[in-house]
């Protein structure tokens, strides 16, 4: 079923326009995608889903949205400059790239059996050019974290929030690695979008909040509907640490290719705050006004990628269930993450007053929920194209519904129809969507 069901996603996601190969037109950039109607609308849910649980359901994190490109000293302080690299290994015959570590025998082309070149360390930073100037002192680079934007703010954060340990920053955006074996779809690209939160502690307190945040961004998994059975910790060898970090346990999704990371948790001790004080010459400690101390915060670090999420929340809500003869594809998604919360459409589409009442309930309803208006097929297909993209109710208009000013709405899940009144079902809806 694995290496099936991840075609099956991957035709899924195109045929229904979740997700395209990038610049397709032109061949296609390899690796690179991009995000289509629906798919544009899963991952704004993820993200949204993620902002309420880590800034608005809480008091003590904030948000931040910092630049892609920063200073390169940035780099330098952070360590990714002298520590962030692969060491890769080139095929002498047919010049692919492979990264030792993926490699059973490292003199040997996996590909085409041919001799590869000695192993060489690869920085995975995308360089480019700021501004005019075409020499070194122009070089930046694309950030290879979203961390080191929250970092950098630290100073601005304790001059305009004055907030008490412990405290966090939170940010999602873009991060660039220059990958030497992307691959299985979304899972690993060169261009990807992280969530993450700094959670800023006493030291003291460092592994108490590591493992608060391990349970909390589990939950946060399982609460949007992901199967216990698909998820599990695990905690970081001393050998396959980050420079940075002290400890790390990774939440591990059972994709069809395998257990793969999802988010990593990881404690950075005080590492990032007292180079960046060191490089930048600026004060980064925190002084705490209760006991009177000056110190560099310990920092936990929750990280994870929203088109990692993206791919395990897709592969763990796809159904096939018989119904009658046919085969019923169905996405079923969390209500917050369904990228359509409703469709409406009427039973017969000839009937311009059935059309009309549709018409306006949809327009109605579109002022609280993403509500799809559909005409387009018969009522059978109307129901099988919603379900692949995971709409939780489809409500529809038929010739009875102008007399009892009903309309019967579709769950998606049991595919229980029931009735309900036109007065009643935004309200019907509302509540359906709050539980
Ligand atoms: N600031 C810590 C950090 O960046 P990481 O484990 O390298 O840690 C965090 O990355 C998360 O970002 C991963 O758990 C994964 O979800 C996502 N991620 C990392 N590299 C990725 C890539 N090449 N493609 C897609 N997602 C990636």
């Amino acid at each position: 079923m694995g290496v099936d069901l991840m075609e099956k996603i991957f035709s899924l996601c195109k045929r229904r326009g979740f997700v395209f190969l990038s610049s397709e037109i032109y061949g296609g950039l390899a690796n690179s995608w991009d995000y289509g109607p629906y798919g544009v609308e899963l991952k704004n849910n993820i993200k949204r889903a993620w902002w309420k649980s880590i800034v608005y359901e809480r008091d003590d994190i904030f948000g931040i949205d910092a630049s892609i490109i920063m200073h390169p000293d940035v780099w330098k302080a952070s360590g990714h400059t002298d520590n962030f690299f692969d060491l890769k290994s080139d095929c002498k015959s047919c010049k692919k790239r492979f990264k030792i570590e993926e490699l059973n025998d490292k003199s040997k082309c996996p590909e085409c059996g041919g001799p590869l070149t000695e192993a060489r360390p690869f920085n995975l930073m995308f360089k480019t050019q700021w501004g005019a100037l075409e020499d070194e002192s122009g070089i930046v680079y694309l950030r290879p974290e979203t961390a080191q934007g929250i970092f950098v703010n630290f100073l601005n954060i304790l001059n305009t929030k004055h907030p008490r340990l412990p405290f966090g920053l939170a940010q999602i955006g873009k991060a660039f690695r220059n990958e030497i074996t992307p691959g299985n779809f979304i899972f690993r690209t060169r261009e990807f979008e992280q969530m993450e939160v700094e959670y800023f502690v006493r030291p003291a307190e460092a592994e108490k909040y590591f493992n608060y945040w391990v349970e909390n961004r589990f939950n946060w998994y399982i609460n949007l509907g992901i199967k216990k059975e698909n998820l599990r910790k695990r905690p970081h060898s001393k050998e396959e640490l980050a420079h940075y970090a002290v400890s790390c346990t990774d939440i591990e999704y059972k994709f069809p290719f395998g257990w793969a990371e999802l988010e990593g948790i990881a404690n950075r001790s005080d590492f990032d705050l007292k180079r960046h004080a060191q490089f930048s010459r600026k004060e980064l400690t925190f002084f705490d006004d209760t006991t009177k101390e000056r110190f560099y915060p310990y920092i936990i670090e929750p990280s994870g990628g929203v088109d990692r999420s993206f791919l395990a929340f897709l592969i763990d809500a796809y159904f096939e269930e018989k119904v009658k003869d046919d085969i019923r594809v169905v996405l079923k998604l969390h209500k917050s993450l369904a990228p359509v919360k409703i469709a409406v459409f009427p039973l017969l589409k000839n009937r311009s007053n059935l059309v009309e009442l549709a018409k306006n309930i949809a327009s109605d309803l579109k002022k609280s929920f993403f509500t799809l208006y559909d005409d387009t097929a018969a009522i059978g297909k109307l129901y099988r194209r919603q379900d692949e993209i995971g709409t939780p109710y489809c409500i529809t208009v038929d010739v009875k519904s102008l007399e009892d000013k009903k309309v019967t709405v579709r769950h998606r899940d049991t595919m229980m129809q029931e009735r309900i009144g036109f007065d009643s079902l935004k309200e019907y809806l509302r509540t359906k969507f709050e539980d």
